[in-house]
């Protein structure tokens, strides 16, 4: 137990307060995969009128279709969260996702996240007046085909209500292993000094 912080402005705050919330954030970070999974619970019925699909089923359709084609761990979780932000930044939920992974995946994975709006848009861009080649911005780019390849495989096919998709509760030992600890942390960094490495 930490005594009840006294200051009132962070410019007040001690060394041992900082450790102290470090410490605790260290902690609370521990329970993000249980805060994702009870989030993704309750949106899972939540659907669109217009899509076949509600975002929470694609997902499970996304990572289940990963799975069984033997893809990582690490890859799954991916799938499974990639829209996970339909809901909350509708307008940039590549980058949201990307955001919530970064800490926990490979530069690759994280690149193939926040990308895969416009990639996906390969399918559909001609109806909406844009480029569907809009991806091709970034061909020659190491992970080009990473994000081609998730997207025909794994995301634009991911909208069939007939396939058996896997539940939440499948998924969520691999969230869990995935997300138990930013790989910093192991460099040494704690909660606060990896917020700073990470911003920009
Ligand atoms: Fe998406
Ligand atoms: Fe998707």
């Amino acid at each position: 137990m930490f005594a009840a912080p006294t200051w009132t402005k962070f410019s007040e705050a001690t060394k041992a307060d900082l450790d102290a919330i470090e410490a605790e954030e260290s902690r609370s970070s521990g329970l993000i995969p249980a805060r994702l999974l009870e989030y993704l619970h309750s949106i899972e019925g939540v659907k669109m009128d217009t899509m076949p699909l509600g975002a929470v089923d694609h997902c499970r359709q996304s990572a289940t279709r990963a799975f069984r084609d033997g893809r990582d761990e690490e890859y799954v979780v991916c799938a499974l969260l990639h829209d996970i932000g339909e809901a909350l930044a509708t307008f940039n939920h590549g980058d949201f996702a990307a955001a919530l992974l970064r800490p926990y995946v490979s530069a690759e994975n994280h690149w193939m996240v926040k990308h895969h709006p416009l990639f996906q848009g390969h399918y559909f861009f001609e109806h909406l007046g844009l480029d569907p080649d809009a991806r091709d911005r970034y061909r020659g780019h190491p992970c080009y085909r990473r994000t081609v390849e998730f997207c025909a495989l794994y995301d634009q096919v991911a909208f069939d209500p007939s396939y058996d998709s896997l539940p939440l509760d499948f998924f969520a030992p691999m969230v869990e292993r995935v997300l138990a600890r930013p790989a910093a942390v192991g460099d040494g960094l704690g909660p606060l000094a990896l917020q700073e490495t990470m911003a920009g």
